[in-house]
C-alpha cells in the first residue's frame, strides 16, 4: 500500500466507531456553541451538487423549544413499537428498542441540531434531482457527526419527527421554503470507547464490473 498522508489508525478508528449514540449521551454537560460552529465549519468542506452549498443549520438549545420537539418526536413511539415486533434480526430489534427508549428523552438532550436546505423539491421531482438535493446535505451531515465524535461528542441521525413535519415547522418558525432534512440530538458522550458494529464482509455487497459476478 502507498504511504498515507494521515495517521491511518486514528482515521480508521474515527470512521469505524462513530456510532448512533443514544444511551451514552451526557444530559448534564452543556455543549458550547463554539464547538458546534467548529464542526459546522468542517462540514462545509463537503461536496454539493453544482457547488450549491444550500445547507443551513438550525441549532436548538432553548429548553421550551427542545421540549416541544421532544413531544412531537415521541408521537412516533407506537411506530417504533410496531417496527420492533417485525425486526428482521436481533441487531435490528435491539436498535428499535434503544430508539424507542430514547424517544421519550429527546427533549432533554443538551442540543438538537437540524440540518436544513433552502428551497423545496417539486412534488414530481425527477430521480436525478432528488439524489442531488439530499446528496448536497447528507455528506455535510456525516462530516459534522465525525467532527463531533473527534471532539468527544456523540449524535444520532434521526428522521422520525419529519412524520410530523408541518407541526415541527410551525413550532420552529421555519419559512415554507426551508426544508428540515434530519434532527441530530447532540451531547458529550459518557466515555469515548465506542466499538465498530457488526457488518457483512465488503465482498458480499460489492460487484466488480458485472452485477452477476462478485
Ligand atoms: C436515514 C436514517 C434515518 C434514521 N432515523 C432514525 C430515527 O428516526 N430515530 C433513531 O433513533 N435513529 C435513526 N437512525 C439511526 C439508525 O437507527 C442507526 O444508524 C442504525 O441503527 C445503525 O446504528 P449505528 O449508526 O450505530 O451503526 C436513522 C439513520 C438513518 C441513516
Amino acid at each position: 500500500m502507498s504511504e498515507s498522508p494521515f495517521d491511518l489508525e486514528t482515521v480508521d478508528r474515527l470512521l469505524s466507531t462513530t456510532r448512533s449514540v443514544r444511551r451514552r449521551l451526557d444530559y448534564d454537560r452543556p455543549v458550547e456553541r463554539e464547538v458546534l460552529l467548529d464542526c459546522i465549519r468542517l462540514s462545509q468542506q463537503a461536496p454539493t451538487a453544482t457547488n450549491s452549498q444550500g445547507w443551513r443549520w438550525l441549532v436548538i438549545d432553548d429548553p421550551a423549544k427542545k421540549r416541544g420537539l421532544g413531544d412531537i418526536y415521541a408521537r412516533g413511539i407506537p411506530l417504533l413499537d410496531e417496527m420492533s415486533k417485525s425486526a428482521k434480526d436481533a441487531q435490528t430489534a435491539m436498535v428499535y428498542n434503544h430508539a424507542r427508549d430514547f424517544a421519550s428523552r429527546l427533549g432533554d438532550v443538551p442540543v438538537l441540531v437540524i440540518p436544513c436546505l433552502e428551497g423545496r423539491l417539486d412534488a414530481d421531482a425527477e430521480h436525478v434531482h432528488i439524489t442531488s438535493y439530499y446528496g448536497s446535505v447528507y455528506q455535510a451531515v456525516w462530516s459534522f457527526q465525525l467532527a463531533l465524535r473527534s471532539r468527544g461528542l456523540g449524535s444520532v441521525f434521526t428522521t422520525m419527527h419529519l412524520t410530523f413535519e408541518e407541526e415541527s415547522r410551525e413550532l420552529l418558525g421555519l419559512p415554507e421554503n426551508v426544508v428540515q432534512t434530519a434532527l441530530l440530538p447532540v451531547a458529550y458522550t459518557v466515555g469515548m470507547d465506542f466499538k465498530p458494529a457488526d457488518r457483512p464482509a465488503p465482498e458480499s455487497i460489492t460487484h466488480f464490473n458485472d452485477w452477476g459476478a462478485s
